[in-house]
Formats: structure tokens, sequence, C-alpha cells
């Protein structure tokens, strides 16, 4: 089946740091790149690499064409990302030694998400399909109501987390993905809300699905040297979806993602970490 996904596409400007900086601090970069990025673009690309057809709906300004060519060169179907006047998104990302990040992001082309496109996108999708969220594009509310009513499973991932936004979705999602912190978050705005299932990642201490009204299945993490954290997130959710797509059980799911996620994590980069299945598998093996 296909993986939907409407979702950013970022230029990520990544600054190696000795520290994260403070308010009214200037300090010196160590190391400077510039790379695809952006939530969508990310999951995208892990999805694809995890043995997944996807095709990717999305907006970038005229400076932009280089992120397209990247998810193009990826194999991922871009023939729903617009051209559309104004800056393509870029995200500002500051990493520490311990490869933790701090992120500014301009929104740009992601805030000119088109319903047309979204619609003409999703044309031939249809029950056993996916559609993949996230939060920094717009649209994700009538495009989850178009999948709904196709039948197609909705996977939708509240990062960076906006809580209204995230009440708005729930009855139209299938599986809600969070981390920890946005959990917390979660729980203190829902009041009584139903629930579908619900992903959460917990980082190095794994992650965990809560089926909706059942079980619920406990992954851990894989012990790696983080060297840069930017979009082992969005790694995770990537593969899980393509593993659902590809027709794996739950449990054999999270390990994947969580697999993938420990290598993303251990070399620099957001999308141009991304680990093939081949490594993935690999890695499993050696597990
Ligand atoms: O989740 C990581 C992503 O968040 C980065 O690629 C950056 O673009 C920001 O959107
Ligand atoms: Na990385």
């Amino acid at each position: 089946m296909t993986i939907y996904n409407l979702g950013s596409i970022n230029a990520d400007y990544v600054y190696d740091v000795p520290h994260l900086p403070a308010g009214g601090e200037t300090i010196a970069a160590t190391a400077h790149r510039v790379g695809l990025g952006g939530k969508g673009a990310n999951q995208s690309v892990a999805a694809r690499l995890a043995g997944a057809e996807v095709r990717h709906i999305g907006a970038v300004g005229a400076d932009g064409r280089w992120a397209v060519e990247r998810l193009r060169g990826f194999g991922v179907d871009v023939a729903h990302v617009a051209e559309v006047g104004g800056p393509t998104a870029h995200a500002i990302i500051n990493v520490d030694p311990q490869g933790e990040n701090m992120i500014v992001l301009l929104a740009g082309a992601n805030a000119l998400q088109d319903e047309a496109r979204i619609g003409a996108a999703l044309a031939d999708a249809g029950p056993g399909d996916t559609l993949l969220l996230q939060n920094e594009t717009t649209c994700q509310l009538s495009a989850a109501q178009r999948a709904g009513a196709c039948g197609m499973r909705v996977i939708y991932s509240a990062a960076p987390f906006q809580a209204e936004a995230v009440k708005q979705m729930l009855p139209l999602t299938t599986i809600l993905v969070l981390n920890e912190v946005e959990a917390a978050q979660l729980s203190d705005t829902l009041g009584g809300r139903m629930l579908p299932d619900m992903i959460v990642t917990r980082g190095a201490r794994g992650a965990s699905w809560a089926v909706r009204g059942g079980e619920t299945v406990e992954i851990p993490a894989f012990a790696v040297e983080a060297v840069d954290t930017t979009g082992a997130g969005d790694c995770f959710i990537g593969s899980v979806a393509a593993c659902l797509d590809l027709g794996m059980g739950r449990e054999e799911a999270l390990r994947y993602g969580a697999a993938a996620a420990a290598l993303q994590v251990s070399r620099p980069g957001t999308a141009d970490a991304m680990p093939p299945r081949d490594e993935v598998l690999a890695f499993l093996g050696r597990a």
C-alpha cells in the first residue's frame, strides 16, 4: 500500500556548539552544515528507506528545489509537492556535545498547503493506505477528514505540540504519536476525551504502544552514543509507519523503529542520517 505524508519540508541549518546558548549570549559554532529536514520530510525519507512506497504532499519556495530533489533522490514520490511564493521553511538548529538540540523554525511555504492539491494527491487512496501528519504544516484537519472518509489509517505525530490542534485531531486519528513531554502536556488538557491508539516515545527508555481499550506493548531502547538526536523521533515514526504498512505487528514495528532511531542519533544530520533497511536489519541481528 502507500504512505501519503502531508508534511513539512525544511532546510536545516545546523550548528555544532559547545553548549546551547543562553539569552543574550553569543557563542561560536565549531561546525556547520545545511541539509534536508522538516519533520514531514524526515518521516518520508525514513518510511521510504524502511521499504514503503511514499507520496509526499507539501510545498516549498523557489529556494527549495534542491530539497525536493533530495526527497526524490531517496525514492519519495514528489509529484504533489508544489512550488509556491515565499521562502522554503527553514530551521536553525544548535546541537551540543551531548547531541541535544535547540530549534528555531520559520514555517514559510509549509504554511501554504492547498486543499485542492491534497485532494488530488489522495484521489487514489483507500483502505490499507496510511496518511501521516505532523504539526508543521497547515490543513492537517481537512486532510485527516478526507483520509477518514476513504478508510485510510491516520498516523498523527503531535509535534511540535499544540494542545488545540491535538484535541481537534483526536477523533480523526488512528494512531497518535507523542514523546513523553507531549504526552504529559496532552493529559493536562484532555478532559475525559476518548483516546485513539497512542505510541509514546521515551528516548533512552524506549517506547510504548497503548492500544485503544486494550493492551500496552512496551519495548526498550537500544543503547548508542548520541551524536545528533535531531530527527530521531521522525525516524522512529516514519519507520513504524512503514513497518505497519508492510504488515508487521506492533512489537516488531516498534523494535524496528527504535533500532532505526538508534542508528540515526549515532551520526550527524536529520534526513541524511536515516538508515536504510539493510542497516537496520543488520543492527537488529546484532542487538
Ligand atoms: O524533528 C526534527 C526537525 O524539526 C528538523 O529537521 C527541523 O527541520 C525541525 O522541523
Ligand atoms: Na542524527
